[in-house]
């Protein structure tokens, strides 16, 4: 059965990635709970060991609740290519490699890309919520588009300036975040699990 989350829990978010919190927080500031970084509460960063978004976002989800003994929210995302069978997806991380510089990554996509005449391209977040008895809530969002060379805009984080949402005049990277925010990836996932998990 699904579990809900009421007013007033105090939530994990477990994630490190700036860009992912900023967006998640956003998301969440309607609903009236009390969130902590899993950083905040000095909760290392689980090796992402799985080869699906779920997989991963379920790890992540669950070290953070067991860890913390409170329910904890992840998201796992990535960035998929057609003309590269759906690459980088759930290593879109690792392509940025230590130093997490985007700029590289894109680079490489597009290398990678060459001169194929498929540009189509997508966004998936799989948000997951764990409880510490192991009780887990997926959720995933999707967004299709086309991947642009060479990037545009400064706004968002990752390889926002190369997508193009279909129907968009502008990349994500263009985009006021607010307009990103509403109609993302993470945000169709999270009206997901709005509607599962927030049920008021
Ligand atoms: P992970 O979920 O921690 O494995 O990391 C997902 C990676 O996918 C991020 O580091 C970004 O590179 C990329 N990604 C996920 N969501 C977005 C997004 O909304 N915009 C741009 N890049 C994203």
């Amino acid at each position: 059965m699904t579990r809900t989350i009421p007013p007033g829990t105090k939530l994990v978010l477990a994630s490190h990635n700036p860009g992912k919190l900023r967006e998640i927080l956003d998301m969440l500031a309607p609903f009236g709970v009390t969130v902590v970084s899993a950083a905040a509460l000095g909760l290392p960063e689980p090796e992402e060991t799985e080869d699906s978004f779920a997989g991963n976002a379920k790890l992540k989800a669950l070290a953070a609740a067991r860890a913390s003994g409170l329910p904890a929210l992840s998201d796992d995302s990535g960035f998929c290519v057609a003309a590269l069978d759906g690459a980088p997806g759930v290593v879109s991380a690792l392509w940025a490699g230590l130093g997490k510089d985007f700029a590289p990554a894109m680079a490489r996509v597009h290398r990678e890309m060459a001169d194929s005449t498929d540009d189509r391209a997508w966004f998936i977040s799989v948000l997951c919520l764990a409880w510490p008895d192991g009780h887990t809530e997926c959720f995933e969002g999707r967004v299709d588009g086309t991947a642009v060379w060479p990037p545009r805009g400064a706004h968002g984080f990752g390889y926002d300036p190369m997508f193009l949402p279909d129907g968009a005049a502008l990349t994500y990277g263009e985009m006021d975040q607010r307009e990103k925010h509403a109609t993302s990836h993470r945000a169709r996932a999270f009206a997901l699990l709005v509607k599962a998990c927030f049920a008021r």
